[in-house]
């Protein structure tokens, strides 16, 4: 399979921008993850690559073919374009075998009959599904659902594969199954895809690289789900990649103050550009422990276990954040207890600034 390249794309639909400037390059052999709210432009990304909808500005190759390029006046049709798509609600026909499944995009494309039967099988082949060709999709799990779907985008020799939110309507479990499913093939393959999902979690598990939408089409981010997390570009990126607190800081005399309610004198270190007001300290619930020793008091609200860890409300002053422990820790330190006053720590934390209209306590 082969790498894709956006490069400077711009959509709009009227006089609303849903894609300005924005480049990205899916290297080959691949799965990258597409993360962003509903409604940043995801989808219009998916229908630029499929020859869909025309940009304004921009390219868009496929290993060394150009697809689309508004300069130089490029625009191959949709038909020619060997993207195979796996869509949203969209997974497989249940009137139609698995076979008449995977032939359909061949049978549209008027291929001779005697083709489209080797090709269909061999497909199937590539998802480990032929012994399943002739029966129907409620016969089948949802995992199996899943390949036969992918065989689908498979069969027309793609390039690339593209899934737009395929398991965002399932249950958890077979989220989870879908997802090993879908990773399990890709490896085998050695396929290119382009995973576009709203759900930072399945982007999680999948992806070898993520990147980021924000609202109104901008990539903020694009980088290993360690680079995402560990090193989030902007706020956006933080809050959006995992759980986060969020508590305003502020001068207090010479030293800097957490404002919950009230001041709470805050010791940890502060940049510069923080100190003088307007800024908002950010803290994730995993990056807070337990330590009697520390100035900064919190009252135990409440203690939940949830099998592989602890998660605590704790009142800071009159602000309530969220608190993760491991187990690990829990088995070595000792859990704290609802009503407690327990001393923290804030192991990791950012400064952004504060959002206009955010409440401040
Ligand atoms: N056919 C259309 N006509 C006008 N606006 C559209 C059309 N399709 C999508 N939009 C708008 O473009 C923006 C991006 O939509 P979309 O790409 O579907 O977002 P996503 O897939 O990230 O949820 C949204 O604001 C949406 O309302
Ligand atoms: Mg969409």
């Amino acid at each position: 399979m082969a790498n894709v390249k956006f490069d400077d794309i711009t959509f709009r639909y009227g006089s609303h921008t849903v894609l300005e400037h924005f480049s990205l390059e899916v290297e080959s052999g691949k799965i990258v993850c597409l993360v962003g709210p509903s409604g940043c432009g995801k989808t219009t990304l998916v229908r630029a690559l499929l020859g869909l909808i025309k940009p304004e500005t921009g390219s868009i190759t496929v290993g060394d073919r150009v697809l689309f390029d508004a300069k130089k006046r490029v625009n191959v049709p949709a038909e020619k374009r060997n993207i195979g798509i796996v869509f949203q609600d969209y997974a497989v026909w249940p009137h139609m075998t698995v076979l008449e499944n995977v032939s359909y995009p061949l049978k549209k494309q008027r291929r001779p009959k005697e083709e489209i039967r080797q090709r269909a099988m061999r497909a199937l082949e590539q998802v480990h599904m032929t012994e399943y060709a002739n029966l129907l999709p409620n016969q089948l799990s949802g995992g199996q659902q899943q390949r036969v779907a992918i065989a689908r985008a498979l069969v027309v020799d793609s390039d690339v594969l593209v899934m737009d939110e395929p398991i965002t309507n399932l249950d958890a479990k077979l989220r989870e199954e879908m997802l090993l499913e879908i990773r399990m093939i890709q490896k085998r393959l050695n396929a290119t895809i382009l995973y576009i999902t709203h759900d930072q979690q399945s982007a999680l598990q999948l992806c070898d690289k993520m990147a980021i939408m924000e609202q109104d089409g901008v990539l903020c981010q694009y980088g290993t789900d360690e680079e995402i997390i560990l090193h989030p570009a902007n706020r956006f990126t933080f809050e959006f990649i995992g759980i986060s607190n969020f508590i305003p800081v502020e001068k207090d005399g010479k030293g800097m103050a957490l404002n919950c309610g009230e001041k709470i004198p805050y010791e940890g270190s502060v940049p510069e550009e923080a100190r003088s007001g307007g800024y908002e300290l950010g803290v994730r619930p995993n990056d807070i422990v337990f330590d009697d020793a520390s100035p900064l008091k919190a009252k135990v609200d409440s203690r939940v276990f949830l099998g592989s860890e602890y998660n605590y409300f704790l009142s800071v002053g009159k602000k309530q954040i969220r608190v993760q422990q491991s187990m690990l820790d829990a088995r070595t330190k000792g859990v704290a207890n609802e009503g407690e006053t327990v001393g923290i720590r804030f192991l990791n934390t950012r400064f952004y600034p504060a959002k206009k209209g955010a409440e401040t306590a």
